[in-house]
């Protein structure tokens, strides 16, 4: 499917492990009073992404403007585009620019920015707003760029590693050989949660929905791969752990997360980071009966059940942990290590001008694409 993603958008794909340089010069382009990003005025489908030209944005105590090279794509944002996301909601509002991630060259640094030189190689965390040309963000989320990943690389990094590193090592805490079940391995959360779990030690089974996923996932080191199109999900999973799984990693929601629950073996848990599966796969508008339908069919679990099964369930949102920068540089720090030593590879990436944005939301709703997607301003 990312090939097929390439021929329809002209894009550019990046491979695991290529240490890809973008074409992009580490120059700052002079002069320029205006800056553009993706207006959302209110939720809806993908006529709502409007690019539009604003005034140049600028930075104030303690922040730093990049002149964006990359901005990652994540699932999450067609759910802030659809007016869904209750962070967004609670942060921004309307409009909104979505956008969790850049890459770019340091243009300008307000005062107090002492570390970072203007023409500096960087990327960056953003909440909400990413999708510009220009980002103004807080000094404390923007990161050097290392020279191993490429612009591409970099903005596709954050928000994908961090979530990953988070249900790992701040909640599950894996143990070498334990069983972990990573659902939507070749995802973009979904890449990161199975090298992580192989960097530990685990036997990790990636889940994927269709057949031309699974090369990916093996690729990254993942010792089973279930293939639900064509296999039975549950019964392969009971054939490769007949105990259950030390840890579960679930971001499907309703159409799997009470089954995930059974398949845990004692002591075991499951970490639930998302409900994509409530969400329409083409469209780009939620069907609101069978969201409805849904939300009532989620599984609740019963704490007096969880005790006695010795069963824990674990869950969190990012965008609500915006504030935690000591954990952001710590987590940082590792992943960039793993990246620099080798231990993890960079994201698999296929590109799309920033104007297809609409594709690039559309696919990644899909349920097809391979790692994660970036836009190029
Ligand atoms: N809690 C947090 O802080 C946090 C942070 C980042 C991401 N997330 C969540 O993590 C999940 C993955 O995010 P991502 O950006 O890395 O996306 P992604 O995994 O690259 O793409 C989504 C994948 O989900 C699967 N899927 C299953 N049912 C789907 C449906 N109805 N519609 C669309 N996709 C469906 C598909 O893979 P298969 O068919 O192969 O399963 C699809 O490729 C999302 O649910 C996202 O909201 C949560």
């Amino acid at each position: 499917m990312a090939l097929a993603v390439i021929a329809r958008t002209g894009a550019a794909i990046y491979h695991l492990g290529m240490q890809t340089q973008t074409s992009n010069p580490a120059t700052i382009t002079p002069m320029l009073t205006t800056a553009r990003k993706v207006v959302v005025h209110s939720a809806g489908g993908y006529d709502r992404l409007k690019l539009e030209t604003c005034a140049m944005p600028v930075p104030g105590r303690d922040q730093v403007r990049i002149e964006v090279r990359a901005i990652g794509v994540n699932y999450a944002d067609t759910i802030v585009r659809m007016g869904l996301y209750a962070s967004a909601k609670e942060y921004v509002g309307w409009p909104i620019t979505p956008g969790f991630e850049v890459s770019g060259v340091v243009a300008a640094v307000g005062a107090g920015v002492t570390d970072l030189a203007v023409g500096t190689e960087v990327f960056a965390v953003t909440l909400f707003g990413g999708y510009s040309s220009q980002v103004v963000v807080d000094r404390g989320r923007v990161f050097r760029r290392p020279p191993a990943l490429s612009f591409e690389q970099a903005a596709a990094l954050p928000a994908v590693y961090m979530t990953a590193w988070y249900a790992l090592f701040e909640l599950a805490h894996p143990r070498p050989g334990q069983r972990v079940l990573v659902h939507s391995a070749a995802g973009g959360v979904g890449s990161a949660l199975v090298q992580m779990a192989k960097l530990v030690g685990c036997e990790v089974t990636g889940v994927v929905g269709k057949s031309a996923k699974v090369a990916a996932v093996k690729t990254l080191g993942a010792d089973h791969v279930i293939d639900k199109s064509t296999q039975d999900l549950w019964r392969e999973a009971e054939r490769i752990a007949p105990d259950g799984y030390d840890l579960v990693l679930d971001a499907n929601g309703v159409s799997t997360l009470g089954a995930s629950y059974k398949h845990l073996r004692r002591a075991g848990k499951l970490v639930v980071y998302g409900f994509h599966s409530m969400m329409p796969k083409t469209g780009g508008k939620p069907n609101w009966p069978m969201l409805a339908i849904d939300y009532v069919r989620t599984p609740r679990f019963n704490p007096m059940d969880m005790t006695n099964n010795s069963h824990s369930v674990l869950a969190f949102n990012l965008s609500y942990l915006f504030d935690r920068v000591e954990l952001l540089h710590e987590a940082m720090a590792q992943i960039v290590g793993w990246l620099e030593t080798g231990k993890i590879a960079p994201p698999t990436v296929t590109t799309y001008p920033l104007a297809e944005v609409a594709r690039a939301h559309a696919d990644i709703e899909s349920g097809q694409t391979i790692g994660k997607l970036v836009l190029l301003p």
